[in-house]
């Protein structure tokens, strides 16, 4: 059992009491009430739940500033695409453990990927300790073929990933986009989906030009288009982006509780453009917060996230009242928690023991009154201790599950490899 004494949590000061991967109680916990108890002094600390970055492609942590202020298509055409093509399962692995070092280090404790060579991501995820939900990143560009295969394998990494049997990995099918999947594949993924009870990830709607492919194909906006023969219906979908939309389509989204992964540093930097999130807002739409790769964004410090969609939405709109800082903070949260269907995303009894505890005392966190505020407008991410499924991965700043050294050392290597 871990005691965490008189943190402020939830609006007071209180103790919180983990037993198993669960959060036990909040309230006043008597030590002698319980018997092997580890006590993490909570004194200076606020706890949060840990963060959860819905799109990610972790080990693009590896192409970080390799090729910046580009268009999208010039960008994964010359450069993300041809590196892509020289990735192997050890390479994708040290990738993969820097990104968790870096989420850990900011707060995170679950993401939601989209990537190749998951047996290389989930040995590092089983290692870091951290929650995610790993889909294997199809795309057949029309050609038969390559669809079977794809199809093959991520059915396979779906097998893989049960056969795992680890409570905090959980496998999910991932379509790269309307763009470069087959209408064919697209149907065999909702049935894979439906008989595997996973969730599917994909990218929708991210740029004019991509939207332009789809229409010229089919005559269809994307969420039309897909919609048109039953993509959505009796699944769970969470689709990255969602830039350019019409009326029709966020109909849609609406009615096929679509749930939204909105990337607002992404967009920003490859210009994709500003996704309409207040609007979705009215419409109910579940919003969550990914960073997506770090080619496109250049971090995966989801506190950035927070703070951007806070901001940037009632700068395009000219109006401050949108998009409050609670709101901000419960995508990164709560909402995340929902698509992911998972029990984390709150600090409530009986939820996961999914904790961040950060050290008040820092000169952007004063005055100390209006936390919530702070850790949206004024915080940069820099946590203390993350707990994750019930186990102290982080303490003090030092992550206890990761030899970080020997990681940096690693990813300079496997930069070499990559650049050829
Ligand atoms: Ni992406």
């Amino acid at each position: 059992m871990i005691l965490i004494k008189n943190v402020f949590v939830n609006g007071k000061r209180q103790d919180i009491l983990i037993e198993g991967n669960k959060i036990k109680k909040i309230g006043e916990v008597k030590k002698e009430d319980y018997g092997d108890v580890e006590i993490i002094d909570g004194e200076k600390k606020i706890a949060i739940p840990g963060l959860i970055n819905t799109h990610t492609h972790i080990p693009m942590t590896l192409f970080r500033g390799v090729a910046d202020d580009l268009p999208l298509m010039e960008w994964l055409n010359n450069y993300i695409w041809p590196m892509e093509a020289k990735l192997n399962e050890e390479i994708v692995y040290w990738g993969t453990l820097l990104g968790c070092v870096e989420m850990i280090k900011s707060g995170t404790t679950t993401f939601n990927d989209m990537y190749f060579f998951l047996e290389g991501i989930a040995k590092a995820v089983d290692e870091s300790g951290m929650r995610a939900v790993l889909a294997y990143g199809m795309i057949d560009l029309f050609d038969e073929e390559k669809r079977e295969k794809e199809l093959k394998n991520a059915e396979k990494y779906i097998n893989y990933i049960i056969d795992l049997n680890n409570s905090r990995i959980k496998p999910a099918l991932g379509p790269h986009a309307p763009y470069t999947c087959s209408k064919e594949l697209l149907i065999e993924v909702n049935n894979l989906a439906k008989k595997y009870n996973v969730p599917i990830h994909i990218h929708m709607n991210e740029t004019l030009d991509e939207i332009k492919m789809v229409k010229d194909k089919t005559g269809m906006e994307p969420f039309i288009y897909l919609n048109s023969f039953g993509f959505f219906d009796g699944v769970s979908v969470i689709a990255a982006h969602c830039v350019h939309l019409t009326d029709e389509e966020i109909k849609i989204m609406k009615e096929k509780n679509i749930n939204v992964s909105h990337n607002p540093i992404s967009n920003l930097k490859l210009a994709s453009g500003i996704a309409p999130i207040p609007k979705l807002l009215a419409e109910g739409i579940n919003i969550t917060l990914g960073t997506d790769g770090c080619g496109s964004n250049n971090n995966l410090n989801l506190f950035e996230e927070i703070k951007v969609s806070a901001i940037l939405h009632k700068g395009v709109n000219l109006n401050p009242t949108i998009v409050k800082a609670e709101e901000a903070f419960n995508f990164a949260t709560k909402n995340g928690a929902n698509a992911l269907n998972i029990k984390a995303g709150e600090l409530k009894e009986g939820y996961l023991a999914d904790i961040v505890l950060i050290n008040l005392d820092k000169p952007y966190l004063y005055p100390k009154e209006n936390i919530t505020s702070h850790l949206v407008y004024a915080f940069n991410g820099c946590v203390d201790d993350v707990i994750i499924d019930g186990k102290i991965v982080m303490r003090d700043g030092e992550i206890l599950t990761i030899d970080e050294e020997k990681v940096y050392e690693k990813a300079e290597e496997m930069y070499e490899i990559l650049r050829g």
